[in-house]
Formats: C-alpha cells, structure tokens, sequence
C-alpha cells in the first residue's frame, strides 16, 4: 500500500513521517538510507509490544545484515525512569554500541520518550527512529522531538529536544491495541478537533466509535500529524505557538497525579483536562459555554472520562511544576470557538481558584 508522507522541514533536522500499512517492515531499508554507516541497531521497546512485534522487527533487520539487540522494559509509566535510561545506556555500551549507529524506539509513548532521551544523550547523541505502536504514539508523541523521562516531582521532567530521523507509522498496529489504550488515544486527537480543526471534530463525532475512525484511520493520523508537523516546524522549543497541543494537560497533569498515575492513564486524564479547560474558559468569557457540551458528548462516544475528582492540594502541586507555569503565572490554553486555540497567561491563584470552582460545578 502507497501510504502517505509528511516532511517535518526543521534546518538541518529534517525527517518524514510515513504513514502506511506494513511500514513497520520498512525499517531495515529506512536504516539504511538514514544511517548508512550503521551496524549495529538497538531496538527499545516494553515487555508487551516486543512480545507482540519484536521478533518480526529484530528478524528484518538481521535478514538485512544488521547486528541486532532487543532491550524490553517493563510496560507502563514507570519505565519512564532514570533507572530505566541507566540500564538502556548501559545494554547500549555492552552491545558495542557506537556513534554512527541507530536506535530505534518501537512501543508507545512511553517507550518513544524513555528510547529517545537515551539515543540523546548516550555518546553525546545517536540517530533514532521512532516507530509508534499506540495511537496516541502514532499522533502525537512520535513527533516533534519531545524525549524524556519522569522523575519523583512530576511527569517528564528531565528531557530534552532531540528529533528522529524518521517516524513511521504502521496503522496496522492498532490492531492489537486493547478498546482502553485506544480511546486513551483517542483524547489527543479530539484534542487536535480542538485546537485546530472544527471539520476533524465533526467527522470525529459522526464516526461514532473505533470500527468507524479504523475504517479512516490513515487519513485521521495524517490529519493530526500535519498539524502537529506544523507547530513544531513554527516553535519547535514550545516557548510559543506549540503550547496549544497542550488543551486539556495543565489539569490533565493533575489528574493523573491525583490517580498516582496508575488509576489514570494520559488520555484519560487530558480528556477530563479538556473538559474542565472549556468550563475555566467560559468563566473567563474566552471559550463560548456550548463546547463544554459539544466536548462531553464526543468523550462518552470515544469511551473517555468527563470529570476526574482532584483535591485542591494535588492540583495546587501539580500547577505548580507544570512546565507553561512561570513565576506566578500559568499559561492556560483555551478554546476561542472549536477548531481555535489561544494562549491565555492567568495569574496561578486566579487559576486554581476557577479550576475548583469548575471541578465543584462539574455534574
Ligand atoms: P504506553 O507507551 O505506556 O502504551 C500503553 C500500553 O499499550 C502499554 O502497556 C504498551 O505495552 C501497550 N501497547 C503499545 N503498543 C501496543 C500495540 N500495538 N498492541 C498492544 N499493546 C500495545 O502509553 P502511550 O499512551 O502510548 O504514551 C503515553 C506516554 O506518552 C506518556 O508518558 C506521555 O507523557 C507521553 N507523551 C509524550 C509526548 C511527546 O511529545 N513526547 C506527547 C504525548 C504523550
Ligand atoms: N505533546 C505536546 C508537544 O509535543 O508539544
């Protein structure tokens, strides 16, 4: 199948994002053309997607000649860790690891951040390929070059800015993702419908559930990878126009503190962020009260939470470690009318005040 391509034309770090059925075979041939001096290609991944897919990626690359070694971590959240990076760095030297050759980050996010901040610091900087195996992965947290990890004060709090040399998306993955991780998936690109494009939300809405966005699934990746693509070619450092993908994740961040990150997974909690957001946003007079209703209907058909309980210490602790927070200032993203997002600075205090008032109100 033909698939489709999206150049992230950043100077000097430029890459594709390919997106097509079965691209997950294309790896060995797009090592080669990206890292053609490479030898040796060290596969991070989780202990569940490896089962899944590890034996199919390790064996194209060995049939293509590569040295080849499979490092699984164990799956969810707290593999994002500097326990985990230590023992990435460390399998990477015994494997003889060296600077022209290539990591690849098959998994979700999760892996994609741990793998990629381990390719950006491990000898001072390694080429990697991102290869997506959630939908969230596949549009949003492959691209951009946001890697990371977590650290005991909050979520991905040491990182850095290291873009891949490719990211492909194989659809065809998503076949074996269960319904939560899904729609966990799901949150970032209704998200997308949001900030950027009324005409997604509303296709969203009428698709009415899974079967229905798989039967356009290309399409709906493509749609949000270009926007994505935008943003960071626009401000790859997120110090501006690339806030916007953050609707929903200043409480979205609080949520998933206040579930210890384990009764919440990131879609969830950005759903219930995206909510609330809307309620913060008509108490301001910025977000026309209509999209609250309009965002609550689309989040029960996609299988997602509308309100998440949190006490207002968490929340306070949670604002105040978010990275769009300076001084006593946060920027809020809200929505102006669907499909606009817009950066609102708001004094913290003024802030976590309208967020309570919003979570007591929430029905
Ligand atoms: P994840 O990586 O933990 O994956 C969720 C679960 O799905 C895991 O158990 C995994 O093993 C399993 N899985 C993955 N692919 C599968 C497949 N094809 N079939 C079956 N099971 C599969 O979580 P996620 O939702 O992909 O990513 C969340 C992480 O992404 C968070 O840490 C979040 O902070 C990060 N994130 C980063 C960015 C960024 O720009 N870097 C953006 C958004 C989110
Ligand atoms: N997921 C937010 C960003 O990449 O900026």
């Amino acid at each position: 199948m033909k698939g489709r391509t999206l150049r992230v034309a950043l100077p000097g770090r430029e890459y594709d994002i390919e997106i097509r059925r079965g691209a997950l075979d294309a790896l060995p041939s797009k090592c080669a053309e990206l890292m053609p001096k490479a030898r040796r290609v060290f596969v991070a991944t989780d202990t569940t997607v490896g089962g899944i897919y590890g034996e199919r990626a390790v064996a194209s690359l060995e049939n293509a000649g590569y040295k080849v070694r499979l490092h699984a971590v164990p799956a969810g959240e707290e593999s994002k860790s500097p326990e985990m990076l230590r023992e990435l760095w460390e399998d990477m030297m015994s494997f003889g690891f060296t600077r022209s050759d290539a990591v690849v980050a098959l998994g979700g996010g999760v892996v994609g951040d741990l793998a990629g901040f381990a390719a950006a610091t491990a000898l001072r900087g390694v080429d990697f390929i991102q290869v997506p195996t959630t939908l969230l992965a596949q549009v949003d947290s492959s691209v951009g070059g946001k890697v990371g990890i977590d650290l005991k004060a909050g979520k991905n709090l040491a990182g850095a800015f290291w873009q891949p040399k490719a990211v492909l998306i194989d659809p065809e993955c998503l076949e074996t993702l269960n319904d939560k991780i899904f729609s966990d998936g799901m949150a970032e690109v209704i998200k997308y419908g949001c900030i950027r494009d009324a005409g997604l939300f509303g296709r969203l809405a009428a698709l009415g559930g899974r079967a229905g966005v798989m039967d356009e699934i290309e399409e709906i990746i493509y749609t949000c990878c270009d926007i994505k693509r935008a943003l960071v070619m626009e401000d790859e450092r997120d110090t501006g126009a690339r806030m916007v993908l953050n609707f929903g994740h200043t409480l979205g961040h609080a949520y998933e503190l206040a579930g210890g990150y384990k009764k919440w997974t990131h879609g969830q909690a950005v759903a219930a962020g995206m909510v609330s957001a809307s309620r913060v946003g008509a108490a301001l007079g910025v977000t026309p009260c209509d999209i609250e209703t309009q965002i609550r209907s689309i989040l029960k058909e996609y299988k997602l939470p509308e309100v998440i309980e949190c006490p207002p210490e968490i929340m306070r602790e949670a604002v105040s470690v978010d990275k769009k927070s300076s001084g006593a200032a946060v920027k809020l993203i809200l929505l102006k009318k669907l499909g606009e997002a817009e950066i609102f600075p708001i004094d913290r205090e003024r802030f976590l005040s309208l967020a309570s008032a919003a979570q007591g109100g929430a029905e």
